[in-house]
């Protein structure tokens, strides 16, 4: 049976008072072969759109991500008074610098995006006036502490659900004390955001976090004309600076290659080319843990590369073996963990993911979303406090999963069904579009390619 039957195919059922799209997904007749460009890094496109806001002058974007969480970046934005314009191949901000941000007469609404709520509050931290924040009902549990302590401690007023915990938030910004904060969780999210309010205070400001995490922020500073110290796991950085607006390209997201990386080696016959990919060190975690477990990958890196580096990555199909991960290199593939879950039930041995606890609080609680849908398929797989204990070779059956709402669920579930013995029922397929919504149409290319 072809996979899809050819094309999407959508049968509507009805899950108590909500409709819900099930998709029908069909095991894999044949490997995956091809060139892909998989979609902008979603990472990157957010910050792109916000140092565009924050500088002076025009700011051009690139291979912008056109995903659900960017797009509420950029309304957002715009309630704030940024002119942004679009077209096909590019989006243009006219920057307005942190004084011509504007107090909104809406609330801004940050949907599904933890990125666009974490970096926006600290953004937020140093402008006087008032906003409101709300997103969908994911972000309504995300733990926001994190952020809204530390800017608190600087001078910003939020108030919140659970003392500041929980959207909807507001936040009153205004002048801001420079402070030495040492981070207790390790969070790309939390540094960007206190990054963002230090660049709004007179002095210098510090951050020292517990283990590296993805330094988009801190290149894209220096890409703005910023200047910012770098030493080891401490950032210092200045206030009062001025940034200038820059041409951005944006590379492809790792954390969406990772689905067809994962694909091509679980696949018999397969070969893919992924180019254009970001392969900044903070991010490669997926490459080394294939590479660890025997997979046949191979990089290129484009020594062309400006602030940062990318690269075509070719996977061919692996034999596998199970390893542990864990420790720092957690952060480097924090995303990709649901994939790599995958990915080891097809290795033979045992895996074991542990120091992850940060899964529990992403789109959904990682740890439990994948553990439940992959035990569904067959999998052996067991939860455990800080990751997950996954035993392969495991033959994976058909079933009806849920992405839970959760974009990187529905894409790794959408992966499994390729491997499994018969037909997977995915409900909630429309998650993916947060991050990746050609996600189908470009399996279909793989898929189809001779
Ligand atoms: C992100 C950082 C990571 C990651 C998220 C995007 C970012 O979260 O999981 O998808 O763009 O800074 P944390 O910073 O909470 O680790």
């Amino acid at each position: 049976m072809n996979y899809l039957s050819n094309k999407l195919k959508k049968i509507e059922i009805k899950v108590m008072k909500n409709e819900m799209s099930v998709t029908e997904l069909h095991p894999a007749n044949k490997g995956l072969k091809g060139t892909i460009k998989v979609p902008g890094d979603k990472s990157i496109s957010h910050r792109a759109i916000m140092f565009g806001a924050i500088a002076n002058g025009v700011t051009i974007v690139r291979n912008f991500l056109q995903g659900a969480d960017c797009r509420s970046t950029i309304e957002c934005f715009r309630k704030l008074g940024v002119k942004i314009e679009e077209s096909i191949d590019e989006i243009r901000i006219y920057g307005t610098g942190f004084d011509g941000l504007i107090e909104p007469v809406d609330i801004l609404d940050v949907g599904n995006s933890g990125t666009t709520t974490r970096l926006i509050l600290g953004l937020l931290a140093g402008r006087p006036f008032h906003t409101v924040i709300i997103g969908d009902e994911s972000i309504a549990k995300r733990p926001m502490h994190r952020v809204t302590q530390p800017l608190q401690e600087m001078g910003a007023i939020i108030q919140g659900r659970n003392q500041g915990n929980y959207t909807p938030l507001s936040i009153v910004g205004g002048q801001l004390k420079p402070i030495q904060y040492e981070m207790p969780v390790a969070s790309a999210q939390v540094k960007s955001a206190l990054l963002l309010a230090a660049l709004q205070i007179d002095g210098e400001t510090t951050i020292i976090e517990p283990v590296s995490t993805r330094d988009h922020t801190e290149r894209m500073i220096k890409q703005f004309g910023g200047k910012i110290k770098l030493e080891q796991h401490t950032i210092k950085i200045t206030g009062k600076q001025e940034l200038h607006g820059a041409k951005i390209d944006v590379p492809g997201d790792i954390s969406s290659a990772a689905f067809f990386m994962v694909a091509a080696a679980l696949i018999n016959n397969s070969e893919v080319v992924l180019e254009n990919v970001g392969l900044n060190p903070t991010r490669i975690g997926i490459i080394e843990v294939l590479k660890e477990m025997g997979g046949d990958i191979h990089i290129e890196e484009n020594c062309d590369q400006t602030y940062e580096p990318v690269g075509n990555i070719t996977v061919k199909t692996s034999n596998l073996k199970g390893i542990e991960i864990g420790g720092d290199l957690i952060p480097r593939l924090i995303d990709e963990l649901p994939i790599i879950a995958l990915l080891a039930t097809q290795a033979e041995g045992t895996t074991i993911i542990k120091n992850a606890e940060e899964l529990k609080v992403k789109e959904t609680n990682r740890i439990d979303t994948v553990v439940k849908e992959l035990k569904t398929l067959g999998a052996d797989i067991e939860a455990t406090n800080d990751g997950m204990i996954i035993k392969g070779k495991v033959q994976l059956n058909g079933g009806h999963v849920h992405s839970h709402g959760d974009h990187r669920i529905g894409m790794m579930l959408g992966i499994a069904s390729l491997i499994s013995k018969d037909t997977v029922h995915l409900e909630g397929t429309d998650a993916i579009n947060v991050s990746y919504p050609t996600f189908f149409e470009d399996l279909h290319q793989l898929l189809a390619t001779k």
